[in-house]
């Protein structure tokens, strides 16, 4: 049977068009090889919908990706937007949009691929057993909380924020990582400061009532400053990484680190399954090499395996990608931000390009679905 399936396509700003099209080029191959029929509605999100809209979001776009089955999001920002007022600036674009879809839970699984193990600026055999998730809390804490502000106290000025948790939102987002546990290592590290933030003492609280559901996974908990030192030190120990959304922005791109390059790292935002999810490489709209064919787009290539898995239920796609993926690095090639010595260097059309190939090479048509 034909799944047809409706995703938006968030292309933004920077390198985000440039990675974005290589995700085009790998949905034309899997409908060449598998039963989908995509429609790709492009909407404009980030500074290209201020500069056309004079606002991040425009209510078109979030309608847009409300009635989609999956949202593929590229990457937003740059300078030029950079001393906006905040209302104005993508980035709140990009939380509105992650606070309309409610995913308030982000995936970010750090995959390591064997031949990248020496393009991480960590040492090979501190690397070798890595395979980790974040599970980031997405739509609360520092990001959401209220009050928030710059105002003039006594004749000075004052900036604050609030780190607000609610039980349910823990509740909720410790859920989705002890099912992710239990289909994995079985281990979760929680993260928090709770020597010191009340709001981390009630996540602790909540996240140890949670795991009394989940007899199966062992729960450890660590402060986010010594978290952040075990990353590096030794990144074997992790299986499932649980943290606050503020937490766990910083311990993924620091976990982003491992695999050799920002350029690699997928992600995945969900809710409850009420609305769609948004898949988005973890990597910014680097403008420093935008349109100049350097940017890497596998992360972008494998947020869509993402978006196969988590929404459309489908692991074969999910694995053909990774395994093509694989097999391309295996043969040598490389963009520059994974560049080593005698490698094969390419540029992001092409390594899509070579992606692409390996899926229609590979010989897949005789599942029994089709
Ligand atoms: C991320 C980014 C965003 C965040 C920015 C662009 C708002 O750093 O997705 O990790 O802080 O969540
Ligand atoms: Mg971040």
């Amino acid at each position: 049977m034909m799944n047809a399936k409706k995703i938006t396509l968030l292309s933004g700003d920077g390198i985000g068009p440039e990675v974005s099209k290589e995700g085009e080029k790998l949905l034309t191959v899997i409908e060449s090889r598998f039963d989908y029929k995509f429609e790709i509605v492009k909407k404009d999100f980030g500074g290209i919908a201020i500069d056309k809209h004079g606002l991040p979001l425009p209510e078109d776009t979030l309608n847009a990706c409300k009635k989609s089955d999956a949202v593929l999001l590229a990457a937003i920002g740059g300078p030029k937007y950079d001393t906006l007022p905040r209302a104005k600036r993508p980035e709140t674009g990009l939380l509105s949009l992650r606070a309309g879809l409610n995913t308030f839970a982000n995936l970010r699984p750090i995959m390591l691929f064997d031949p990248l193990l020496d393009s991480s600026t960590i040492k090979r055999e501190i690397l070798s057993g890595t395979d980790l998730i974040v599970v980031r809390e997405l739509t609360g804490g520092l990001y959401f909380g209220k009050p928030k502000g710059i105002e003039v106290r006594n004749g000075e000025k004052v900036g604050f924020n609030t780190m607000i948790y609610t039980e349910s939102e823990i509740k909720r987002i410790a859920n989705v990582a002890f099912e992710i546990a239990g289909k994995r290592k079985k281990k979760i590290t929680s993260i928090d400061k709770a020597n010191v933030l009340d709001v981390s003492q009630l996540w602790r609280d909540v996240v140890i009532e949670v795991s009394k559901d989940y007899k199966d996974v062992t729960l450890e908990h660590l402060y986010i400053d010594n978290a952040a030192m075990q990353l590096i030190k030794n990144p074997g120990q992790f299986d499932v990484i649980l943290a606050e959304n503020l937490f766990g922005d910083i311990l993924s791109d620091e976990g982003a680190m491992l695999t050799g390059s920002i350029g690699m790292l997928p992600s995945a935002s969900t809710g409850d399954g009420s609305l769609p999810s948004i898949y988005e490489p973890v990597h910014g709209s680097a403008p420093d090499i935008a349109g100049k064919n350097l940017a890497n787009p596998i992360a972008m290539i494998l947020s869509i395996a993402m978006m196969f898995k988590y929404s459309f239920n489908d692991k074969k796609v999910y694995d053909t990608i990774l395994k093509s993926v694989k097999s391309i690095l295996n043969e040598g090639y490389r963009t520059k931000d994974i560049a080593q010595d005698k490698c094969k260097l390419v540029g992001t059309i092409e390594m899509g390009d070579l992606i692409c190939n390996q899926i229609s090479a590979t010989n897949l048509r005789l599942s029994p679905n089709n």
